[in-house]
């Protein structure tokens, strides 16, 4: 599947251990730096709607504000509960010192 790419920031701009929220492409998208590995998700949580950017990553998760779910920044996947559904992971590399969103051509028409 193809992605287009689009430069969001400094890898500096999103410290180890935090979330920033860029637009890209229409869509809100939690940049999360693991251990100064860096992950992209949807900043929106799959439960009712809460803003995942403003949670907390713990490990490599990401804990909802607003009612604790928590997801793997990596795949996705809920690892608590109350959401079910899985976010929409993003891809996302760094070029030189840039951070680089990939959004599915697909995901922006
Ligand atoms: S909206 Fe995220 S856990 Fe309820």
């Amino acid at each position: 599947m193809s992605a287009d790419f689009s430069k969001v920031a400094n890898k500096a701009d999103v410290p180890v251990g935090q979330v920033k929220v860029y637009t890209i492409a229409g869509k809100r998208i939690a940049v999360c730096n693991v251990e100064g590995k860096f992950f992209a998700v949807a900043d929106l949580c799959t439960h009712d709607g809460g803003p995942l950017g403003e949670g907390e990553l713990i490990e490599n998760t990401i804990e909802c504000p607003r009612h604790g779910a928590r997801f793997d920044v990596a795949t996705g996947a809920v690892v608590c509960m109350p959401a079910v559904v899985p976010i929409a992971t993003y891809l996302c590399e760094v070029r030189e010192d840039d951070l680089w969103i990939g959004v599915p051509a697909s995901a922006t028409k």
